[in-house]
């Protein structure tokens, strides 16, 4: 099992080019199933999940090559319908294979999905929203057949209960080629469901409304292949800011998504942390100590904070003036890094859906575990700031959204090492 070696207490400094989107390259690969002819995806990171997502393709008869920076998916031969379990528990997003193979194939077999374990992350959304599609859903011995009896869905009325991001990118991808039209109501407003959109719109399909709560999509017969750009990755910037903010460093983020990374950067300011933004950069220097901020940092679905940078904020305040709360309101259990935070020095209190974070002068590198994806990068940013030596084991987390990560953070002057 692999581990980083962290030294902290280097000041941060240099320029990035940001990677490209975990969340919205995922469902945008389960999109090219769709399309009847190659799809070649630009920009799309280098992930281990990306690669589970491939070997999805592959079973269910795609030719897919994964070289840096693109991916090149023919979809002609799709002939598989079902998801072997194995893979299926490898990422969250496999379930979002449901939407675009009962759009292909009309029937889809598939179990419960993996991915981090961030509190109970049910499917039932999902189920019911394709339920009012026509889709036939039996669940026996761990298995879900999914089943169309003509054979193509039909649009449907849908009003979602809560913004599940999962839930409207799967209605989306099972409407694209639906006969009539799917109305979402309270549909998710993340700029990844904008993304995959736009990907959709470039093969053919007819969708109006994304980024807005109210999402109409008209079925098309045919989608074709394009040539697509995935969005940069907001959270992994959000990521590399915290890491300046909590070494007192200097960051120029280039091919930044400015307006996507608007609701962190509006809370990170608050610290008294400098970020200036021009022509598609971000520009973050820390002077003097963080201040606690004021406000309690509530997580919301978009275009609130997002729940994915709660982590890597967190560890940036653990050092600063004063007490911040945070309420993390998307998920019930994503407190699990603070336990290793704690172990470091720092002053945390979790109460339910509360965390109380009293600013210390200083923490100390200890031997820590990563417990998911957002919690590893957290625990990353906090050995880079503490005094000593960290051992971060269980780094496959990390892996499964950070591309190079540990590159990334050297060639800002951080001292990491995988062993
Ligand atoms: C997506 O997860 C992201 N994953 C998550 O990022 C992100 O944290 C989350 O959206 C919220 O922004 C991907 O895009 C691959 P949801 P998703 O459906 O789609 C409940 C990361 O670190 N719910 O919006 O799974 C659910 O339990 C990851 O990159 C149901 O109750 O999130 C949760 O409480 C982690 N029933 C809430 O809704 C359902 O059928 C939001 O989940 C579906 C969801």
């Amino acid at each position: 099992m692999q581990k980083f070696v962290i030294s902290g207490g280097n000041r941060l400094s240099g320029e990035i080019n940001l990677q490209g989107s975990k969340n919205s390259s995922l469902p945008i690969i389960a999109g090219t199933l769709l399309a009847d002819g190659e799809c070649v995806l630009k920009n799309c990171p280098v992930l281990s999940d990306v690669y589970s997502a491939s070997r999805i393709l592959n079973c269910l008869g795609c030719k897919c090559q994964l070289s840096s920076g693109n991916a090149v998916i023919d979809s002609i031969g799709v002939s598989g319908f079902e998801i072997p379990d194995e893979l299926m528990r490898e990422m969250r997003s496999s379930i979002m294979f449901m939407g675009a193979i009962l759009g292909r194939m009309g029937e889809c077999i598939v179990s419960i999905p993996g991915g981090c374990e961030l509190g109970s992350r049910p499917i039932d959304m999902h189920l019911a929203s394709f339920r009012k599609m026509g889709v036939d859903i039996s669940d026996s011995g761990g298995k879900i057949h999914c089943r169309i009896p003509s054979g193509k869905a039909h649009g449907a009325k849908i009003s979602l209960s809560f913004p599940s991001v999962g839930t409207t990118e799967n209605i989306i991808l099972c409407a694209v080629t639906a006969k009539g039209d799917t109305i979402i109501n309270n549909a998710a407003r993340e700029p990844e469901i904008c993304d995959l959109c736009r990907f959709l719109r470039k093969c053919g399909a007819d969708i109006k409304g994304d980024g807005e709560s109210r999402i109409v999509i008209r079925g098309v017969k045919k989608l074709h292949g394009c040539e697509y750009t995935i969005m940069p990755d907001r959270i992994a910037g959000a990521t590399y800011i915290a890491m300046t903010a909590a070494t007192g460093g200097e960051l120029i983020l280039k091919n930044a998504c400015i307006s996507e990374t608007e609701p962190f950067i509006s809370v990170l300011e608050q610290t008294g942390c400098g970020i200036y933004i021009a022509d598609n950069r971000i520009y973050v220097r820390k002077g003097a100590r963080l201040h606690a901020i004021k406000d309690r940092i509530r997580t919301m679905p978009h275009p609130g904070f997002p729940t994915d940078a709660q982590a890597v904020l967190m560890s940036a305040l653990i050092t600063a003036d004063g007490t911040s709360v945070f309420e993390e309101n998307i998920f019930d259990c994503r407190y699990r890094h603070t336990d290793a935070l704690i172990k470091m020095g720092a002053d945390i209190q979790v109460m339910g859906k509360v965390a109380v974070v009293r600013g210390v002068n200083k923490i100390y590198g200890a031997d820590i575990e990563a417990t998911d994806l957002r919690g590893g990068a957290a625990m990353a940013v906090a050995a880079l700031s503490a005094e000593g030596t960290t051992n971060l084991s269980n780094i496959y987390h990390i892996d499964r959204g950070y591309e190079k990560f540990e590159e990334v953070v050297s060639s800002l002057g951080g001292k990491i090492r995988r062993e």
